[in-house]
Parts: structure tokens; sequence; C-alpha cells
């Protein structure tokens, strides 16, 4: 047994986040994990909302509310809708929780002690009015290029040309509309990365067995132009960490905040105190080296953009801070999902979003098609008519059909009860043969977090069982040879518990009837087929589970089709 620390990256509180997200992060370190579980293992799942920075502020204002108030809220909306795509989190936290804050400000301070921090004076727009800097995105004004009276400190959303806050004409406060202010000079603690740079380049590069996705995302960050630039890891901004030098006040930087990309990673690690404090568990057995986290096998996922944060900036904090933390042991890392020929967006309402999914379908078709389809060595694609066509095919013709087949004729010609029947013949001995090849692959793809690979074998084994029923066809057979009907279906009904098992990752609610239909809590692993399909005896009562799934119509692809077309407003 081994004890393996999966972390999802932490979506931003911001809103509600869209299937592209879901598949590039949560839910196949969900998958991993439940696989785990399931073969023994220890597991530990993180996941949080990633609190702080402009984003969330804007987003709080934008809805009129104070900003913790706002996050308080959406956590609760994003846990729930987390909890409906049946997303196992062992917790789920928040990185503007207390355990952050002193956690990420002693890695601050350790970083400190290390002669890694550097403060550096810049200069930034001041607002009298607002008595606060301005972030870049909060300065509003006229665009030099295009006349658009709403462009932004950062960028022209009219024009997309990219600005400093001094490019625009009449700039003002996006906070209060005013125009009263002037440029000061601000002081910011900068992480000397540079100097972190060959220990992280060595690291890198004994990662021989990461993905190319990853790895070469990281070495692009590392070697291309100037290679890595020591970062600002703080902020003026009011919401946030508040920065410190450990439990010390840091002269010079009062009223300043961490900057969001410094805390959130952290929060993995604080995410894990928060779920100890709440159930009395040993958070540094799982992240302390010096605690027991050197048995610990410890697997990130994430979308290709945060690559660069976890392969070298949350690393750089760890090495730097010279204490026993944990280092990441593999990065499995994703392409992005396109929703109908363009791409999902957040910002501009693009998209299947989580909550409108889980509405109009129950989430295990959304596991089955997004992991299937995960978009692992390019960007894939969600179209409703390949929805359709695969959700249709694998989950209700083959195995939903296989579980109502065998259970309905077994009722009908025996009872709702495993049959006697006799012994095997050679197309068993065969099919056994071939589930054990299929799930033995099946395993290594799941070890290997091969997600689509492990998606069609899964597929292969419920398509085996289906054309074994196929091709022996007891319900031909019952009629001359009711014996051998018998050994077939109680073989098959078996199978149906087999199945559940082994889909459970993939589709854990629809593994759940089956077990229920099955009348079984035996969840055991097929390590043996052959024993595998004897666990359920004769005379062993059943219950012939409801439509596993219904199938999605052409008028419901239609409507739902017409009505993601557009913008969420
Ligand atoms: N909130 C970021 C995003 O959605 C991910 C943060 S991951 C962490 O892209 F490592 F910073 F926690
Ligand atoms: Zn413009």
């Amino acid at each position: 047994m081994a004890r393996i620390l999966i972390t999802s990256a932490i979506p931003y509180i911001n809103g509600i986040k869209h299937l592209g997200n879901l598949v590039g992060s949560q839910l196949p370190a969900d998958l991993y994990a439940r696989y785990m579980r399931a073969r023994g293992h220890e597991v530990m799942f993180i996941c949080a909302t990633d609190e702080h920075g402009t984003p969330a502020e804007l987003a709080a204002k934008k809805a009129g509310k104070p900003v913790a108030e706002f996050c308080a809220e959406m956590h609760e909306v994003q846990a729930k809708i987390g909890a409906g795509f049946g997303l196992s989190f062992d917790h789920f936290g928040r990185s503007s929780s207390p355990q952050n804050h002193a956690l990420t400000q002693a890695f601050a301070g350790q970083l400190a002690d290390e002669g890694l921090i550097e403060e550096v004076s810049e200069q930034q727009v001041y607002s009298n009015a607002d008595g606060r800097f301005l972030p870049d995105r909060y300065i509003e004004g006229t665009c030099p290029n295009c006349g658009y009276d709403k462009a932004r400190g950062d960028q022209c959303e009219n024009c997309t040309k990219q600005l400093d806050p001094t490019d625009l004409i009449e700039p003002r406060s996006a906070i209060s509309g005013s125009t009263d202010l002037e440029v000061r000079d601000t002081k910011h603690l900068y992480l000397k990365q540079s100097q972190l740079k060959d220990k992280l380049s060595a690291w890198i590069d004994s990662k021989t067995d990461w993905p190319v996705l990853t790895t070469s995302i990281a070495k692009k960050w590392l070697h291309d132009g100037d290679g890595l630039q020591d970062r600002g890891i703080t902020r003026d901004l009011d919401w946030g960490v508040p920065v410190k030098r450990g439990t010390e006040d840091w002269p010079g930087m009062e009223g300043k905040v961490f900057y969001v990309w410094f805390d959130a990673p952290i929060e993995y690690i604080a995410a894990t105190h928060e779920w100890a404090d709440k159930t009395g568990g040993d958070w540094e057995r799982w992240w302390r080296t010096d605690k027991g986290a050197d048995d610990v096998k410890y697997v990130q996922f994430m979308g290709k953009d945060n690559v660069p944060f976890h392969t070298l900036s949350f690393p750089a904090t760890i090495m730097g801070s010279n204490q026993p933390w944990k280092l990441v042991d593999y990065i499995k890392s994703f392409n992005y999902l396109n929703y109908d020929g363009g791409q999902f967006s957040t910002s501009q309402g693009r998209g299947i979003f989580q909550d409108q999914a889980l509405e109009i379908l129950p989430a295990d078709y959304w596991r089955w098609w997004l992991l299937s389809h995960a978009p692992e060595n390019s960007d894939a694609e969600f179209t409703w008519e390949a929805f359709q066509t695969d959700a249709n095919k694998d989950l209700a013709d083959v195995l939903g059909n296989f579980v109502s087949r065998v259970t309905k004729f077994c009722r009908s010609k025996f009872s709702e009860a495993l049959p006697e029947g006799g012994a095997y013949g050679e197309a068993e001995t065969r099919l056994i043969a071939d589930l054990t090849t299929k799930i033995r692959a099946y395993e290594t793809h799941m070890a290997d977090m091969d997600v689509r690979k492990a998606a069609n074998e899964l597929r292969g084994i419920w398509v085996a069982g289906n054309e074994y029923l196929q091709a022996e066809a007891p319900w031909t057979v019952f009629k001359t040879d009711p014996e051998r009907a018998a050994m077939q279906i109680r073989l098959a009904l078996n199978l149906i518990r087999v199945y559940a098992v082994l889909s459970a990752p993939f589709i854990p609610d629809a593994a759940a009837k089956m077990l229920s239909g099955m009348n079984t809590l035996d969840t055991s692993w097929p390590d043996d087929v052959d024993a595998a399909l004897t666990a359920l005896p004769a005379g062993h009562a059943f219950i012939v589970p409801e439509v596993l799934f219904a199938k999605i119509t052409d008028d419901e692809r239609e409507e739902w089709a017409q009505r993601f077309a557009g913008t969420r407003d």
C-alpha cells in the first residue's frame, strides 16, 4: 500500500467555471484518486478555491458585495458544483484561510532568511480619492490608439492594444472614477528565482518520465529569452495575505499583500492543514519529508497555462525556503478543450458552464465524455453531435444495455436471484482470458494516468461482455439447454459487479446503481478475473436496476446546441 498525495489546480473564485476547466484538472485528478483508493492505497486528494487577486476584487465589486462575503458565497457554490460532479476531494479548502495566511508569511520569512528576497522600488499610480495604489486594470481612460473611452491600464478591450497606464488619455480610477491620480514610489518584494535556476534546471532534467507537455513548457521558461526572471511577489491591494516576515511586521510593506500566484500553490499545503484541523488528522506526514512524507508520491493535475507556476515558481518557493517540504513527483498537464469550433471562455460566457451541465444531464454523462476525450496530446473539441453519439453508444447501447438485458432476462426466465447452471465451456474460458488481458492493460493506463487509453480499454471491457452475450445468445440456448443458459447468466450477472468496480472511477453514480442492483457491497478489485466472476454465488438475490443511461434524443441535442450557442449573461 502506497501513500498518494493528489492536488488539482485550485480554481479562481470569480465565477462559475466551464467544462474545459473541469477536464483540465479536477476531473482527471478525481479519476486518479478514485482509482488509487479502489486499489487499496491511502490517498489525500486536495483542492481549494483561489480567492485572492484583482479578478476576485473586481468580481465582488460587480456583484456589489464585500470581497470576503463574495468569496465565502462563491466558495460554497463551487463546492456544491464539485460535489455534483462527484469530485471526491478529501478537502476543498480556501486560499484565504488563516492556515494559508500563516504558511504564506512563514515561507516569505524563510526565503528572506535565505537571502532570496530583494526589496525593489517602483513607480505606480496612486489615487488620492481612493487612498490606494491602483493596479493597471483599475485605471481606465481613453485609448490613444482607437479612441475607445473605457480602455484599461493594461489593455484596450476594443482594439486589443497592450497599454501602460500612462498611455491612457484622461486616466481615471475604475473604483471611484476620480481623475485625481499621481505617480508615486512604492516598494515591492522580489523573489530571486534566478539564483535557483541551476537547481531547478537539474531537477526538471531529472524528470524523464514526465509528460512532454509538462517538461517542454518548463524548459521553454527556463532557457528561452531572458530565462528565469526574478518575480515580484507583493501587490498594493487590500484583499490578500498581508505581507509579513514570518509572524513579524515587514517594515515598508505596510498595507501590501502577497501576489496571488505566490500564496495560491502554498494553499495545497495549507488546505491539508485545514483538513487536519477539521478531522484531527496529521497533515505533516503528507508534506514534511522530516515527518514521513518521503514515502508519499505527490501528483499534480493542471491545464497547460498553469505549468510554469508549478514547474518553476512553486518549486522555487519550496527549494528556496530550505525547509523539508515535499516536492511534486509527477505533473500531469492538459491541453485545452474547445467548444464547437471556438474556445470555451469564462470572460465571454461562451460554452457550457458547470452548473448548466449538471442541470441538463447527470454527472456521469459528462465525466465519461470529457475523460474519454481528455485533451492529453492535443487540444480536443466538444461538439453536441459527438457528445450525443458517443454517450448514447458507450453508455446506453453498450454498458446500459448489457446490464438491462442480463438482469431482465434472468428475472423473466429464472428469478431475481443468480441461477445455478453448469460448468464453463470454451466461450467462457476465452472471455475470461480476454477480460484478464484487457483489465491488466486498463490498470497500467490508469497507473500511468493515460486517461484516454484507460477509457478506451474500459470501453473494450464493456464491449467484450456484449459480444459474448451476442455470440452465445442465452435466450436461444435457454430453449434447448436451460442449464447452460443459467451458467451464462450467472457469469454475466457477476460481470455486472466487476463492471461496476472497474467503471466507478469514471462513472461513480452508475457504478453505485449497478452495485446496489446486484445487492452487494463487495467492491473487491478483479485481480483474478476467474475468481471475481464467482463473487456472487447462485441463489444471491438481486434487483433489476432502473435504466442506467437514457439516450440523448435528437430534440434534446438540438435544443441544447441552440441554448448554448450564444454567450451567458
Ligand atoms: N487559479 C488558477 C487557475 O485557475 C490555478 C491556481 S493553481 C495554484 O488557473 F497552484 F496556484 F494553486
Ligand atoms: Zn483601443
